[in-house]
């Protein structure tokens, strides 16, 4: 656990079963449609899943969501060995965000990541929010694939995630819908 989520007393933790319905109501109100809920059952359904914790309050509520896929190296060869995880979607119930909770959540869940032994992390989202967790547009344009330009950004967690780029990916089957 981050000092951040203590300071906010939250416990972020890895999901379980029963914490799917409430996973499905707090993505489907803080994205306009229900295309990120989809999203998280298909990835979950078809064995994609890296890893996915939840934001717990203070009242044992769920406050937040970070869902972490695997990305395959497409071409033979170069980086083969690398562990890559797109992390999609984050999310925090609106009216407990801007609190601090969606930095808590994808700080301590990086950190789980490089425990368990992944590389590089790609996202797609808002140039303005992902940086400050070190995420970089610069590295994501060694990253060939379905996803280009400013909001595609990636975060090496290990000398490996940057050793052999430049590199062609692919992402799972249900982010299809998105391309
Ligand atoms: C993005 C999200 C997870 C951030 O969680 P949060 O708990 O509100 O974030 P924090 O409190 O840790 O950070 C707040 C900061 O994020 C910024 N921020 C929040 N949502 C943002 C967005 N959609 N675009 C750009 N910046 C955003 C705020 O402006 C604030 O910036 P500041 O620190 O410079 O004032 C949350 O706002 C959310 O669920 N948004 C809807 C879903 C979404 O767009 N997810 C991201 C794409 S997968």
């Amino acid at each position: 656990m981050t000092d951040l989520a203590d300071s906010l007393n939250l416990t972020i933790r890895d999901v379980t079963p029963q914490d799917e319905v409430a996973i499905r109501d707090l993505i489907v109100a803080a994205f306009p449609s229900d295309m990120e809920s989809r999203l998280v059952y298909k990835l979950r359904h078809c064995g994609a899943m890296v890893l996915e914790q939840v934001a717990v309050d203070e009242n044992g509520e769920i406050a937040g969501h970070v869902a972490y896929s695997r990305v395959t190296p497409a071409a033979i060869g170069h980086g083969q060995g690398m562990q890559i995880a797109c992390l999609a979607p984050v999310s925090v119930w609106p009216d407990k965000q801007r609190r601090g909770i969606g930095s808590a959540l994808i700080r301590t869940s990086l950190k789980r990541l490089t425990e368990i032994g992944e590389d590089l992390v790609l996202v797609l989202g808002p140039p303005s929010y992902f940086p400050r967790f070190g995420f970089d547009p610069a590295l994501a344009r060694k990253v060939r694939g379905p996803y280009a330009g400013a909001a595609f950004m990636a975060l090496a967690l290990t000398a490996d995630g940057t050793r052999d780029l430049p590199i062609e990916v692919a992402f799972a089957t249900p982010f299809e819908e998105f391309e």
